[in-house]
């Protein structure tokens, strides 16, 4: 391997702390990332050097902040390979960016009868936008199924596929199974019948390298606190075609080209969706997230996160009564079980006892539980950071939970 665990660690404070009088295990990557140094001295700086509002000062800070702010989307554009910067639109997170999609392109495009396709792994935020918005267009909800392992039944989706649905809204990855989903060919079927895609990417972007050109979504959403960057700040990338004809979504300052008391004309785009004050500090502070991952080489990561991934499988698969949830060979690190005599939420609390932080519950996917027919699943997700000593402690957290409750 040529990446240095032990040095990348060191960029992580938080993780070097005791819990409980324990070294800290943090395998709660799905939820979200720490942050390196980098990103947290952006932050630092900003407010102690530059705090300043953008695109509406003549002063010298302001002018700063403004060249660093749009620096940021120039960055994040070229990460993810989008033809334009005016195609990155800043929100707060994958949850704001969906919502946006769903209220602002549902307003312009979808009509009675028509229907809008997610599938059945999404979690609640690529869920409920979509509800609301068919609730508001008399429009109806459809759901590509899954299988026991956890994966998108395609041939249902194929037949799925009319010429009422409007858009498709999926996860690239499913942060409860793991599953990485086929995209491309989703897409590629989709474009035949020239209907849009949404990619929610929350999960996607700290595993596997996004470019939205060759994946060719038309709308793309990922979150900073899930790509170790800061929380607070999110990005929706949607292809200028789709983003000209889109009404605003929120209304206030900036996103204006015009006001009188008649009438307002609105800005163009990247400002047209971005009202009000933006979130300047952790839009720089993601630039440096971006620059961390930049800094390592994703077949790197894959192979250094799909050893740990395997390593915690076979070492799981030695304790009784274990469940697997999500078991697709197209996974990412992240292992759902339960064992089917334990409570997740047990098993939660003891391992957190023992300095160990993993996720119980539903994950914000509450119709996967109820597809599997459990209360929720114990979650370990895993990062660049984390080790195999890591994954040692877990299973003697585990051993300890199984005999406790035997
Ligand atoms: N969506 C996040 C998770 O899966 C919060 O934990």
């Amino acid at each position: 391997m040529s990446i240095d665990i032990k040095k990348i660690r060191e960029e992580f404070p938080v993780l070097d702390q005791a819990i409980n009088n324990k070294p800290f295990v943090y395998l709660d990557n799905a939820a979200t990332t720490q942050k390196p140094k980098a990103v947290i001295k952006r932050l630092v700086d900003y407010y102690e050097k530059e705090n300043s509002n953008i695109h509406r000062g003549e002063h010298f800070l302001s002018r700063k902040a403004t060249e660093a702010y749009e620096n940021s989307r120039n960055y994040v554009q070229s990460f993810i390979n989008a033809d334009n910067s005016h195609e990155v639109i800043f929100t707060s997170g994958t949850t704001e960016s969906i919502n946006l999609v769903a209220s602002s392109f549902c307003k312009k495009f979808l009509n009675q009868g028509d229907e809008v396709l997610i599938s059945a792994m999404e979690h609640h935020s690529n869920i409920v936008p979509w509800q609301i918005a068919c609730d508001e267009n008399k429009a109806h909800l459809k759901i590509i199924p899954i299988n026991q392992k956890g994966e998108l039944k395609l041939d249902e989706f194929h037949k799925m596929l009319n010429d009422k649905i409007k858009i498709i809204a999926i996860n690239h990855i499913s942060n409860s199974l793991g599953t990485i989903n086929p995209v491309k060919e989703i897409i590629e079927a989709a474009h035949k019948k020239n209907i849009p895609v949404l990619l929610d990417g929350a999960q996607a972007m700290s595993h596997i390298k996004v470019d939205v050109k060759e994946l060719d979504c038309d709308f793309y959403c990922f979150s900073g606190h899930k790509v170790y960057g800061p929380m607070g700040v999110g990005v929706l990338y949607g292809k200028e075609k789709w983003l000209n004809k889109m009404p605003p979504y929120q209304s206030g300052g900036e996103m204006i080209s015009e006001v009188t008391f008649k009438k307002t004309t609105f800005n163009n785009l990247p400002f047209k969706f971005e009202a009000g004050t933006p979130n300047v500090a952790d839009v720089l502070a993601l630039k440096e997230s971006l620059i961390f991952m930049s800094s390592l080489n994703y077949n790197d990561i894959q192979k250094h996160e799909n050893d740990l991934k395997e390593y915690l499988t076979n070492n799981l698969k030695q304790l009784d009564k274990i469940k697997f949830i999500g078991t697709s060979s197209k996974k990412t690190s992240v292992v759902s079980f339960i064992f089917e005599d334990i409570h997740p939420s047990d098993t939660g609390i003891i391992l957190d006892n023992m300095g160990i932080a993993v996720r119980t519950g539903h994950h914000c996917t509450q119709p996967i539980m109820d597809f599997y027919k459990i209360p929720g699943t114990v979650r370990a997700s895993m990062a660049i950071y984390n080790t195999k000593e890591d994954i040692d402690r877990l299973i003697e957290g585990l051993k300890f939970v199984r005999k406790m409750f035997s």
